[in-house]
This record gives C-alpha cells, sequence and structure tokens, in this order.
C-alpha cells in the first residue's frame, strides 16, 4: 500500500500533504483509488462538486464504491439527477437509507419536521438521516473522497485535502482548492448532468425542508438551515475533529 515510499494507510497527513500536495487532481485521484481499491468510498451528494468528482473518479470504478445518503426528505430534483447518473452512466451508486427504527421513533416523538424547533432537534434530525446512515455505509472502508471546497464557506476554509476522520480514516477532498468557476467549467465542459436548482437560485442543495434559494450574491451557505442564527451551517458530516489543519495546494 505505497507508492515506493510513503504508505498511504499509515502516514500523517502532513506526511500526505509534504508529498502529494503539488499533484494534478487526476494524478492524485488516482493514487488514492488504486492504493486503498477495494476499500475506499466516495460521499456523493450529487451537488455540483460531487458530479465533477464522481466524473473524475470513473475510470476507478468499481474501486471506488459509490454511495448517497438518501435522508428520505432529498429534492426531487436530487432524485432526478441521481436517476440520470444511474441510466446515462450505469453509475452502481449504493442508496443508503436512514435506519427505519430509529427514524421512526425520532418522528414519532417529535414529528416531521422538528429541524424547525431547535438547533439540537435539528442535529438530531442529521443524525438518524445522515451521520449514522454515513457511519454505516463507511463501516467496510478504509477511506473516503468527499467533494468539500475551501471556498464553500468561511467555516470550510481550512478544508484539507489529506484529513481524518473520527475512527482514523483517511478522508480525502480532492476538490479542496478548486474555485466556483473550476467546478462548473469542468460540469460545463463535460456536460454533466446537475441539479435544475442551481438554476433556481440553489448555490448550495441538501434536503428540501432546510435549503432555499438565495438571493444573487449572497453567502451560498446561508439558505442551507436559514432560520438558525450561526454561521456555521453544518449537519455534522465535516465538522473538523482536529485544531490541527494541513492546508494543500
Ligand atoms: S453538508 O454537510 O452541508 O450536507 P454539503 O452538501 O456541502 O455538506 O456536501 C459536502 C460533502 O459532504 C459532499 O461533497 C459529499 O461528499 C458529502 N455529502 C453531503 N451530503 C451528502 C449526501 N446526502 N450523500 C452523500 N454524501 C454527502
Ligand atoms: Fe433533517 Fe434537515 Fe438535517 Fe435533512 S438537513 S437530516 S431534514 S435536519
Amino acid at each position: 500500500m505505497s507508492d515506493g515510499g510513503t504508505d498511504l494507510r499509515t502516514a500523517t497527513t502532513q506526511e500526505l500533504h509534504d508529498r502529494y500536495g503539488q499533484l494534478p487532481t487526476t494524478a492524485l485521484v488516482k493514487l488514492v483509488a488504486t492504493n486503498f481499491a477495494g476499500r475506499i468510498a466516495f460521499a456523493n451528494s450529487f451537488g455540483i462538486e460531487d458530479v465533477v468528482l464522481q466524473h473524475l473518479l470513473l475510470p476507478w470504478l468499481p474501486k471506488v464504491a459509490v454511495f448517497v445518503l438518501d435522508t428520505g426528505r432529498l429534492p426531487e430534483e436530487t432524485h432526478a439527477v441521481i436517476e440520470r447518473w444511474r441510466t446515462e452512466f450505469h453509475l452502481p451508486v449504493q442508496i443508503c437509507n436512514p435506519d427505519a427504527e430509529a427514524l421512526s421513533a425520532f418522528t414519532q416523538e417529535h414529528g416531521p419536521n422538528a429541524f424547525y424547533r431547535s438547533a439540537q432537534l435539528r442535529q438530531q434530525c442529521c443524525a438518524v438521516r445522515k451521520l449514522a446512515p454515513l457511519q454505516r455505509a463507511l463501516v467496510n472502508h478504509d477511506a473516503w473522497f468527499t467533494g468539500l471546497r475551501r471556498g464553500q464557506s468561511a467555516y470550510r476554509q481550512a478544508t484539507a485535502v489529506f484529513d481524518r476522520d473520527e475512527a482514523g480514516r483517511l478522508k480525502i477532498s480532492p476538490l479542496a482548492a478548486w474555485t466556483d468557476a473550476d467546478v462548473w467549467n469542468y460540469a460545463h465542459e463535460h456536460r454533466l448532468p446537475y441539479n435544475v436548482l442551481y438554476q433556481q437560485g440553489y448555490p448550495s442543495i441538501g434536503c428540501s425542508p432546510c435549503t432555499r434559494a438565495v438571493a444573487p450574491g449572497g453567502d451560498p451557505r446561508s439558505g442551507r438551515w436559514w432560520w438558525e442564527e450561526t454561521s456555521r451551517k453544518e449537519c455534522g458530516l465535516h465538522l473538523r475533529r482536529d485544531p490541527e489543519v494541513h492546508r494543500v495546494n
């Protein structure tokens, strides 16, 4: 599991940064996909970054498994994009649903739209619908790809290409340094299917009841959980665990 020097499984994120930080995105994706073949997954939300990254990963299927966390509250427009990738690219995407019993217990106790009532209930909803399914999806994997970018929000400005999650898995965000324009240019150049909500003023797309359109020029994350008074709009999938972050590129 090395390329003649650095073992990707055991190296620190700083070592990975020092050795591979300057690789072009395609070379980085190839290096990681081949080193972790069969033990790596891609968390694909089918947002614009993720359809770009999915396209870069197509040569590495099925070495890299693909899954989407279908929370049960995704917009129909997101389901439509998933369907297009399944049919046009024959993408073998695993659809991960929340645990039925846990979800039923939560909605029975708190109602279907509890997230509007308090930050705590919102986090509990994300925990049942997203975080627990994510942990199940990653059980047999040593590493995972995400489409996180530094330009997405102030909180995400510290996003590292190489990170480790709480379980010690390598978490790779190959598009961390890409700009909004880089992503859209790539998507247009390759004519990738993407979510029509982007054309309706949604710069960031999550669950339907927790996402709304943003006025032109507005903070792209401000349409997510818009009723919450915090600048840190995160569902918990990507909260930082380590104050020491290694920026790459
Ligand atoms: S979120 O944490 O606020 O929902 P965002 O929508 O920006 O995150 O997505 C950031 C990254 O988290 C995506 O590039 C993807 O890797 C992962 N992700 C987010 N939502 C999902 C989902 N529903 N299914 C799979 N991966 C997801
Ligand atoms: Fe629940 Fe909203 Fe989180 Fe989706 S984004 S899991 S609906 S709180």
